[in-house]
C-alpha cells in the first residue's frame, strides 16, 4: 500500500469538517516536505531509494507503508488519490492511467472467472467493448439491462452476481440513474453497487448518499476538465461489508499470498479499505495501468476549480439545451434538465446542483442510415466554435457523433435500447460563453430543412 510518508508540520482541519469547494484545493496534500512547496510537486521518479535490504523487504511485504515503484504508487498520485477520495466521501481510492483502466481494475478486483455482473445497457461505447468483448474472453459474465426497469436489475441478479454497475448520467444520452433503487437492489443481493460518476462529477452527486459502494471516474473528463491528460480513479466509499458474507469474497477474505500475515481484510481491516489495496497491489501491480505523477499533477490543478466550472458547464449546458429544444431543425433533446425530458425527476432528486453539460440531440432523421449520416456530417462541418472530438467533459465545447464514433461498436438493437440514432448529436459543453454556443449551433442548424410531419410536431412543442 502506498502511504505518504511526508510528517503533517501543521494541523488539517479534518476531512469532516472541510467544505467542497477547501477540499478540491487543500485535501490530500500537508506542505511539510523539505522543498517546502505550497503546490503538490511531481515526483517524477520511477523507483524509491530503500534505506536498507531490510526496509525494502518490509515493504515489498507490505508489513509496513512507504514508496517502492511508481507502477504501484508515487506521492503525486497519493495527493491526487486523496483529493478524489475526499471529495466522493470515500475511505481510499487508486489513481490510474484513464477512466478505462478505472472501471476495469474496479470490477476485476470483485468479479472472477466465473462470476457475474449486472450493468445498465446505457454505457459509454469503450465500457460496452470491455464487458461483452475482453470480460467474457476472461470468463466474466455480464448481463445489461435497462438501467430504468429496476425489477429488470433484480431479475438479472444471479448466485455468482458480484457487482451492479451502472453511470450516474449515462453518456450520451444523459439519462438520470434512479441511483437509490439501483442501490436497494444490490443491497438486497449482497453485491457492491458500481457508480461510474464521470459525467456527473462528485460536485453535481455524491453517489455515497444514495447508496453507490465504489466509484469510478474517467478523471480525463471534468475532474481534469482542461483536455490535457489522461487519468482514471476507483474510490471505495466504505460503505460494502467484504466480511458480512466472507465466502462470496476469497480475495479479500482469504490469505492472500502477498503479504505475509493473512487476508487483505485482516491486514488492512474493514476501514483500511481492503478493496482498493487488492486494486492496487494485485491488478494494478499485475496489468500495469499506473497513472503518471505528471498526469496526476495535471488532474491536480483542474480539480483545484471543478465546482466553479461544473457550474458554468451545466448552466451554459442547460441555456444550450433550451435553445435547441426551442428549435424546428432539433427533433428531439435529450437533456435531463428540461422539463419534458423522461429523467427530469430524477435529475430533481439526484442532481439538485445542476444536471449534465454532456448531453445529446437528434436531428430529423430520413430512416436511411447513409442519408443520415450525411446529414449530421454537414451539420458539423458548419460548427466553428464547437470542435468535432472525441471527449467530452473539455474546457472547450466538443461534439461527436456517437452512432459512428464512441459507440460504433454497439449493434443497432444496442444503439436502439440505448437511445442512440443514427441523427444522435452528443455535445459536450464548455467554458465559452453560451450565446457564441447558441450562435455556432443556430449557423448550424439554419439550413437543415425540417420534415413536415416534424415541422408540424415542432409547432405543437
Ligand atoms: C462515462 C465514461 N466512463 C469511462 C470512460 C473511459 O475513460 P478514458 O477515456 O479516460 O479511458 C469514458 C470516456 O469517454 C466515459 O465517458
Amino acid at each position: 500500500m502506498p502511504h505518504d510518508p511526508r510528517p503533517a508540520v501543521s494541523p488539517r482541519p479534518a476531512a469532516a469538517s472541510r467544505s467542497f469547494a477547501t477540499a478540491q484545493v487543500q485535501a490530500g496534500f500537508d506542505p511539510g516536505i523539505a522543498e517546502n512547496t505550497a503546490v503538490p510537486s511531481i515526483h517524477q521518479s520511477n523507483g524509491f531509494e530503500f534505506r536498507s535490504l531490510s526496509e525494502a523487504r518490509d515493504l515489498f511485504a507490505l508489513r509496513r507503508e512507504g514508496n517502492i515503484y511508481s507502477r504501484a504508487a508515487n506521492p503525486t498520485v497519493l495527493v491526487f488519490e486523496k483529493r478524489v477520495a475526499e471529495l466522493e466521501g470515500g475511505i481510499g481510492a487508486a489513481g490510474v492511467a484513464s477512466g478505462q483502466a478505472a472501471v476495469a481494475v474496479a470490477l476485476l478486483a470483485l468479479a472472477r472467472q466465473g462470476e457475474h455482473i449486472v450493468a445498465a445497457r446505457q454505457l459509454y461505447g469503450g465500457t460496452v467493448d470491455l464487458l461483452q468483448d475482453t470480460f467474457a474472453d476472461w470468463g466474466i459474465d455480464v448481463t445489461f439491462v435497462d438501467q430504468d426497469d429496476t425489477d429488470a436489475w433484480a431479475a438479472a441478479v444471479r448466485p455468482t452476481t458480484r457487482a451492479l454497475f451502472a453511470e450516474s448520467i449515462s453518456n450520451p444520452i444523459a439519462q438520470v440513474l434512479d441511483l437509490g433503487a439501483v442501490a436497494a437492489v444490490a443491497r438486497a443481493a449482497g453485491v457492491p453497487l458500481v457508480i461510474d460518476n464521470t459525467v456527473a462529477t462528485p460536485y453535481l452527486q455524491r453517489a455515497k448518499d444514495f447508496g453507490a459502494d465504489i466509484v469510478v471516474h474517467s478523471a480525463t473528463k471534468f475532474l481534469g476538465g482542461h483536455g490535457t491528460s489522461l487519468g482514471g480513479v476507483v474510490v471505495d466509499l466504505g460503505t460494502f461489508d467484504f466480511t458480512a458474507d466472507p465466502g462470496r469474497w476469497p480475495q479479500l477474505t482469504e490469505t492472500y499470498r502477498r503479504v505475509p500475515d493473512g487476508s487483505l481484510v485482516e491486514r488492512f481491516g474493514v476501514s483500511g479499505s481492503p478493496y482498493i489495496a487488492l486494486v492496487k497491489t494485485k491488478y494494478v501491480h499485475d496489468l500495469g495501468p499506473s497513472l503518471s505523477a505528471f498526469n496526476a499533477f495535471q488532474l491536480l490543478q483542474g480539480l483545484e476549480t471543478l465546482d466553479l466550472r461544473v457550474e458554468r458547464h451545466t448552466a451554459s449546458a442547460l441555456e444550450v439545451a433550451r435553445f435547441l429544444d426551442a428549435h424546428p431543425a432539433v427533433a428531439r433533446v435529450h437533456h435531463p434538465g428540461l422539463e419534458s425530458s423522461p429523467w427530469h425527476a430524477n435529475a430533481q432528486t439526484y442532481l439538485p446542483r445542476g444536471v449534465s453539460a454532456v448531453f445529446a440531440f437528434d436531428l430529423p432523421g430520413t430512416g436511411d442510415p447513409d442519408a443520415d449520416f450525411e446529414l449530421v456530417e454537414s451539420f458539423i462541418s458548419r460548427l466553428q466554435v464547437i470542435r468535432l472530438v472525441a471527449n467530452i467533459g473539455d474546457a472547450r465545447s466538443l461534439v461527436a457523433h456517437p452512432a459512428s464514433m464512441t459507440h460504433s461498436h454497439m449493434s443497432p438493437l444496442q444503439l436502439a435500447e440505448a437511445h442512440i440514432g443514427s441523427t444522435t448529436v452528443r455535445l459536450s459543453v464548455g467554458l465559452e460563453d453560451p450565446r457564441d454556443l447558441v450562435a455556432d449551433l443556430e449557423r448550424a442548424l439554419e439550413p437543415i430543412t425540417i420534415p413536415l410531419p416534424q415541422l408540424a410536431d415542432s409547432a405543437a412543442r
